[in-house]
């Protein structure tokens, strides 16, 4: 193992806020649930359902590192193809932050 390589630090989660002309940037626990961990920090996310996987509210658009969330679980891709999702849209109630990324929504 190259000594060199720096373990990873914890995730950083970017946040783009449009509407505030601001970004923010928050710690990730590795495997995260990126709803839960949104909503720990006081960000307002949709989320009509509660995390149950029905609504599609708590959608968001990642702009950097999408290979970096964990792969879309049945219920996403259920819920992507009724809601006609982006595939650089995911619904963060169902998705687990891995890495760095960088994300939005249409509201902030
Ligand atoms: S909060 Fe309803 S699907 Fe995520």
């Amino acid at each position: 193992m190259n000594k060199n390589v720096m373990m990873s630090a914890m995730p950083r989660v970017k946040l783009r806020m449009t509407h505030a002309q601001k970004t923010e940037e928050i710690d990730a626990p590795k495997k995260s649930n990126l709803l839960k961990l949104l909503q720990s920090k006081g960000i307002s996310v949709g989320s009509a359902c509660g995390g149950m996987g029905i609504c599609a509210s708590c959608k968001v658009t990642v702009i950097r590192g999408a290979s970096h969330l964990s792969p879309p679980n049945e219920i996403e891709e259920d819920l992507a193809e009724r809601n006609n999702l982006q595939r650089n849209e995911r619904i963060s109630c169902q998705t687990e932050v891995l890495g760095d990324i960088e994300i939005t929504t249409g509201y902030w």
